[in-house]
């Protein structure tokens, strides 16, 4: 059976992990998964049923139950869909991302997902990005991307992104939330946020997004991997 390529790009919150997939994947016509998205979903439909972030039986209820989907078409952002509604404006906030990473830790809640991310592994070629998509998901992966930046340097691009939506940040407060996530996502026993062994490192702290975009492009023609031209 012909296997179905798959690159991987894992890497800590703000690194430019979902800008540098989606280049990619349109780069090559592949698919994208956002598997951040999908536990975003779920940490939107924690906050919409009132549920405890610690009733473990209930969470994984809520992930295996999860209405989700992606409606995706090159070149533009995919639309996610939760129980038939566009949730990508809810999806961004923060109280999201925070409840995400905290339902995250739970194993049960990462197994109930996991079959769910690999079915995204389609013809002709699936970007993935998150945080153990070359150490969990797809370790087969054709190519391993980990992307990392000091925290400061995600914090100030954080602000620059909120201050062109017109929305006040405090530079402090951003780099602090950043460490608390990072902390909570390295140091998780499952699927900690870690580059796999045969992983190539970029440190994006010094790089445009389109220097770290060529980098990727020079993997992608040494290994040989064709884009979809069929579009
Ligand atoms: O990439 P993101 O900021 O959208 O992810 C939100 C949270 O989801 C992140 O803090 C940890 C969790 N996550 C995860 O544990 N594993 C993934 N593959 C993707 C995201």
């Amino acid at each position: 059976m012909k296997t179905i390529p798959v690159i991987t790009v894992d890497g800590p919150s703000g690194v430019g992990k979902g800008t540098t997939a989606s280049l990619l994947s349109n780069h090559l016509g592949w698919h994208l998964l956002d598997s951040g998205a999908i536990y975003r979903a779920l940490a939107l439909k924690v906050l919409n049923t009132d549920a405890e972030t610690s009733d473990i039986d209930t969470l994984v209820e809520l992930a295996k139950n999860l209405e989700l989907r992606f409606e995706s078409i090159i070149g533009e952002p995919t639309l996610v869909y939760l129980d038939g509604e566009c949730v990508n404006h809810d999806l961004r906030q923060e109280s999201c991302g925070n409840i995400a990473s905290i339902v995250a830790v739970i194993p049960e809640v990462r197994a109930a997902l996991l079959q769910r991310q690999k079915d995204f592994r389609v013809e002709p070629g699936l970007v993935a990005d998150g945080r153990d998509m070359g150490t969990v998901v797809f370790t087969d992966a054709q190519i391993k991307i980990y992307l990392t930046a000091s925290a400061k340097e995600r914090a100030k691009r954080r602000y620059k992104q909120l201050k062109n939506k017109g929305v006040d940040g405090n530079i402090r407060a951003l780099e602090k939330e950043i460490g608390a996530r990072d902390a909570r996502d390295s140091n998780r026993k499952v699927s900690p946020l870690v580059p796999a062994d045969d992983a190539i490192v970029i440190d994006t702290s010094d790089l445009s997004i389109n220097e770290v975009f060529q980098l990727c492009i020079e993997m992608i023609d040494k290994a040989g991997l064709k884009a979809n031209l069929e579009r």
